[in-house]
């Protein structure tokens, strides 16, 4: 029997400290709890697990995942990436502190991003609790997408294997580039499709509020029609009407800058990454990392 792995989670009585935790503890690994938050740590006890210190259990541990907010990253991965040992995966579940480079490195360490991609809208859920689970992790399959920054195959196999475990159900895990992981998030999930759902719960408000229409026939409407203009757009389920199409354009040049798609210009995502960590600017590390450009061939 191959020696089980040790995993440590860092922040383990947060949001999803907690979510990773309770899936990692079903699985074959020694896994070890740290956490500094009064409250975060009850709830890590509550649960049932043991905490350790983070300086007990990261110089043990195969792969140390870094479950706290990304804006304490720096600060953070500088105290624990010197305690880890030689060839361990250090894990974060967000590419932005990864993107800015403001993680602590080492030659001798494995830099890893993973974020799970959350159950597809189009998921053939049948079970109550794959349709409660919208999140995933709990009931619900659901992909990941990670990145890994060097390492080979043995490495990347380490990786997958808790990543899989720790978002479990897993369907796909896809490995692209830290810089590909920061144009899905934030630029094509935070900064549009998470925007355009605030979007239209405001929109739900106006029709509602300033229009006088009863709440419940707008909701009705909305999620309805959310859902086939999403396949409609998505999938090619059904053509949009013509008259349908022309309130579309409408939409399009009431709301919507000509310049838009400027979100996806390097600058651009260096800017929102850099308000999110709130730092003035980002550095490339990940660009001037050794990793090869397309992980797939590492
Ligand atoms: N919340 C989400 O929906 C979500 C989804 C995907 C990825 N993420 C990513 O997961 C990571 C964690 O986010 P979160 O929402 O769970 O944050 P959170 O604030 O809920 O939890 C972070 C935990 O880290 C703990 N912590 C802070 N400093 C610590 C230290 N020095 N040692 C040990 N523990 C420490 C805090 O006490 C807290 O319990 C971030 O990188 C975030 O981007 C979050």
């Amino acid at each position: 029997m191959p020696e089980a792995l040790t995993v440590t989670v860092v922040g383990a009585g947060g949001k999803m400290g907690m979510r990773v935790s309770a899936n990692l503890q079903r699985g074959p690994y020694v896994t070890l709890y740290a956490e500094t938050f009064p409250a975060a740590r009850d709830r890590v006890t509550a649960a049932g697990r043991t905490l350790t210190d983070a300086m007990d259990a990261v110089p043990r541990s195969d792969v140390v995942i870094l479950a706290v907010p990304d804006v304490l990253l720096g600060e953070i991965s500088a105290d624990i990436v010197p305690a880890a040992k030689p060839g361990a995966i250090i894990l974060t579940l967000d590419p932005a502190a990864a993107y800015a480079g403001v993680l602590a490195r080492r030659d001798d360490l494995h830099l890893a991003v993973a974020h799970p991609c959350h159950p597809s809208i189009f998921l053939e859920r049948t079970s109550a609790a794959e349709w409660a689970d919208t999140f995933g992790g709990e009931a619900a399959p659901q992909d990941v997408v990670a990145a890994i920054e060097s390492g080979g195959a043995e490495a990347r196999e380490r990786a997958e294997q808790v990543v899989r475990a720790m978002y479990a159900p897993v369907l796909d895990v896809h490995w692209v580039t830290v810089e590909q992981l920061a144009y899905l998030e934030p630029t094509l999930v935070e900064t549009i499709t998470c925007m355009i759902s605030g979007l239209l719960k405001e929109a739900l408000h106006e029709t509602v509020t300033t229009v006088g229409v009863p709440e419940a026939a707008a909701k009705a409407m909305l999620l309805g029609h959310t859902q086939v203009a999403l396949t409609n757009s998505l999938r090619g389920s059904n053509p949009f009407s013509e008259a349908c199409l022309i309130a579309m354009d409408y939409g399009r040049e009431s709301i919507i800058r000509d310049d838009w798609k400027k979100v996806f210009d390097r600058s651009e995502l260096d800017h929102v990454i850099a308000r999110m960590l709130r730092i003035s600017q980002v550095r490339h590390a990940a660009a001037e990392s050794p990793a090869p450009r397309d992980p797939a061939t590492s």
